[in-house]
């Protein structure tokens, strides 16, 4: 391919995605971020179970939801998009209006999540207790100040 053509689909490219993502409506950014905490939830819960005994530790199983949760960890932040507070939603105006410490929050939710991950490759649970209580500190953390 010649550098022209190159560049030309390159901007094309660009220009197509900016497009597609001016298109999402408020309702589409809030189903989507739901929907990651949604899967937040699944991933955290019986991963809480086994912290507190109430199901076997299996540490294969913990490993794999420890690393489907760093991932999601990584998507909602995208989904808090400008106007997307007025309605079918608990997330408070005040993700707009503090938005760095907002976006800080979500930073630390994802090195806490990372960190949890690589506690959890040791299979040993007096690693991995206080990287999962640090987490869901930080869960709560952000719930208490940005949700309804
Ligand atoms: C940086 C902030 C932040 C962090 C960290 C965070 N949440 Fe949330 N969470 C929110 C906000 C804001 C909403 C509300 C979203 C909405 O209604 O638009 C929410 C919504 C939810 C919901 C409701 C989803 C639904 O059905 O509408 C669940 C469940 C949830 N979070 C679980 C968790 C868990 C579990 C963790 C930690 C493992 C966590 N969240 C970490 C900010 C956060």
């Amino acid at each position: 391919m010649n550098k022209m053509i190159k560049l030309t689909l390159a901007a094309a490219l660009a220009a197509s995605s900016v497009a597609a993502v001016a298109d999402i409506k408020p309702f589409e950014a809030v189903e989507y971020r739901k929907g990651i905490f949604k899967a937040v939830k699944w991933q955290f819960g019986p991963m809480g179970d086994m912290v507190k005994g109430k199901i076997d530790y299996d540490a294969t199983e913990f490993s794999r939801r420890a690393t489907n949760l760093a991932a999601l960890s990584k998507m909602p932040l995208e989904g808090f998009r400008p106007g997307t507070y007025a309605s079918a939603t608990s997330a408070l105006p005040s993700i707009e209006d503090d938005w760095q410490t907002f976006a800080d929050t979500m930073s630390q939710f994802q090195d806490n999540t990372a960190a949890l991950e690589q506690a959890a490759a040791s299979g040993n649970m007096d690693e991995i207790k206080p990287a999962f209580i640090k987490v869901a500190r930080t869960c709560k953390s952000c719930h208490d100040k940005f949700k309804d």
